[in-house]
């Protein structure tokens, strides 16, 4: 794309229900040479729009291992996203980006990775565990922990089971209130903690969800031995440019849509301190 500021033309190709509140768009720009040129880091965002409604920001939840497409997963929360819930496969919609930082993939080469995931906070994460599944042999163990309120709210249903299905990736879901048929585990995320094998010194964390759910995760894994520097976070803010230039999600001297969404918990501290 030639510009942050002016959106592209995207094409919607598909539109996946995940839960009665969430669906995943798969999208392709129109412009053939802007969508290979495209190139994007698991972890950053697009702003997208709906064109005559307006603009807001959403993660890539692909992978740039899978580059003839992106895709969005989009929870319906208000004139936005109920205008993009609307759309369907051939209708047209505008998107910014890459925005934002991203995960640094290079830097977990060779180690073991935990991706620990909340509700709608797994889509940040699918793209990087894409990423990584994709390469599979530069990295150690890959261990995905992920929970959501009820069954019905579980994002990626089809793909958390063919994850579980692989001998070299260790899937663990949870509920937060189990129903009539759910056989599986009952609690919040942290539980998921004592039924797997954490190696502190030798992993780095990867945590998207809630800030609530973010805040036990994190105090959880500090307690278990992580170190600051290795659990690894996004952070949400309202935005509007997306571009570092409009102050709406500045906390302290950062820019959370321009330094981040991606922080590591030691700069977390030095943010809120
Ligand atoms: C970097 C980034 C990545 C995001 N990625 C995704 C994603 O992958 N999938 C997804 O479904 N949503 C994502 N969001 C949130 C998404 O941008 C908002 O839900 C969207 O702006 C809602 O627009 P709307 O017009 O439909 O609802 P609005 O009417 O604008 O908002 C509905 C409600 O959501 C609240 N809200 C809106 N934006 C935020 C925010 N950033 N943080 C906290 N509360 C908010 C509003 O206060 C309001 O109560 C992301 C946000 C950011 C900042
Ligand atoms: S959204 Fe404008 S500065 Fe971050």
């Amino acid at each position: 794309m030639d510009s942050l500021f002016l959106p592209g033309v995207a094409r919607i190709l598909d539109v996946r229900d995940e839960t009665p509140d969430t669906k995943t768009f798969r999208v392709v720009l129109r412009d053939r040479a802007a969508h290979d040129g495209f190139e994007f880091q698991p972890g950053q965002f697009v702003e997208l729009s709906v064109f005559g409604c307006g603009e807001a920001p959403f993660c890539i939840a692909s992978s740039p291992t899978r580059p003839e497409y992106l895709e969005l997963t989009v929870r319906r929360a208000g004139q936005l996203t109920d205008a993009l819930h609307r759309l369907g496969a051939g209708d047209e919609i505008g998107l910014r980006g890459p925005c934002g930082n991203g995960f640094d993939v290079a830097a977990a080469a060779g180690k073991d990775l935990v991706f620990v995931g909340g509700g709608i906070g797994l889509p940040p994460l699918r793209g990087l565990i894409w990423n990584v599944l994709d390469q599979r042999e530069r990295f150690d163990r890959v261990t995905v922990l992920y929970g959501a309120r009820t069954p019905n709210d579980l994002v990626y249903k089809d793909e958390l089971k063919r994850w579980a299905e692989r001998s070299d990736v260790e899937v663990l879901v949870t509920v937060d209130r189990g129903e009539p048929g759910w056989d599986g585990i009952v609690g919040m995320v942290p539980v998921l903690f004592d039924r797997t094998e954490l190696h502190p010194r030798t992993s780095l964390a990867f945590v998207c969800g809630p800030p609530v759910m973010i805040t036990f995760v994190i105090q959880d894994l500090l307690m278990r031995g992580f170190a600051d520097h290795a659990i690894i976070s996004t952070l949400e803010r309202m935005m509007q440019c997306g571009v570092g230039k409009c102050n709406h999600c500045a906390i302290g001297h950062r820019y959370v849509c321009r330094d981040g969404p991606v922080f590591s918990y030691s700069q977390i501290k030095e943010l809120v301190e």
